[in-house]
């Protein structure tokens, strides 16, 4: 028992001393890096002041006329033009899961002042710390209200209520549109008409079901031909 305590005592020792040696800043071996690139990257970083360009900047803003793939083209609504406000409006058409976005996103950005019920008693106005009455969109003033006004709220703000134009994509604030549009249809407004039954995605798998099933039947029919 006692050799094992003084060989375990040994080893701890030498470990100690051999890891004395490395100790300090006199290391004289670096190391071996295996990918050098990897570790010290050649690329700049985001935040990083960047010499290439007049600003200094590393992160640059998208290339002037150019769209983020996924997105839908820019508008171009201008600020305080509520003439084309009125007829503003868009073709896109939405699918149940996304009138569930749409409600979502609803609930985060504007719940709060205009109501999860969009009765305009959302928590923060109810809690008078927000002065202004947000639109109750059952109200009969908001019931008839064409989408491209209330796209140009979203987008420009209106009064006392902020623009939503950085959070929300044109897509994100139609989606939320329809939603208060869908809302109100069912409670006298007009019909609704931004809905559409089958799901793009759907759509398009079954486009790529055709192609691939298309490929194995040629394939099938080659193989036949061969044999
Ligand atoms: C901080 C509180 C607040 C939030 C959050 C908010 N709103 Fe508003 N909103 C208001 C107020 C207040 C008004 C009334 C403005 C007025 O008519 O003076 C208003 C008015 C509106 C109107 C009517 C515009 C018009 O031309 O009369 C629409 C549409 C609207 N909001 C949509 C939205 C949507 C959609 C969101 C979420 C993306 C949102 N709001 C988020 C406070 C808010």
């Amino acid at each position: 028992m006692n050799k094992t305590k003084s060989i375990v005592v040994a080893g701890l020792m030498m470990g100690l001393g051999l890891a004395a040696c490395n100790s300090g800043d006199m290391r004289r071996n670096p190391g071996k890096i295996y990918a050098p690139d990897m570790t010290y990257s050649r690329a700049y970083d985001a935040y990083t002041a960047n010499p290439n360009f007049a600003d200094s900047q590393t992160s640059r803003p998208p290339v002037a006329g150019t769209v983020a793939m996924g997105h839908a083209l820019p508008d171009h609504l201008m600020e305080g033009d509520t003439n084309s406000y009125k007829t503003f409006t868009t073709d896109m058409r939405f699918t149940d899961a996304q009138m569930e976005e749409g409600r979502r996103l609803f609930n985060i950005y504007c719940g709060i002042c205009h109501g999860t019920n969009l009765d305009g008693q959302g928590p923060l106005y109810a809690s008078g710390k927000f002065a202004a009455m947000p639109a109750n969109f059952k109200d009969g003033k908001y019931l008839h209200m064409p989408v491209g006004t209330m796209y140009a709220a979203v987008k420009f703000g209106k009064n006392m209520m902020g623009s939503y134009a950085s959070q929300l994509d044109v897509k994100q604030r139609w989606m939320i549109i329809a939603y208060i549009k869908k809302m109100q249809a069912a409670n006298g407004g007009d019909a609704f008409t931004m809905g559409m039954t089958e799901t793009p995605a759907a759509t398009q798998f079954d486009t790529v079901k055709v192609t691939k099933n298309t490929i194995i039947a040629e394939n099938a029919v080659k193989v036949e031909a061969k044999h």
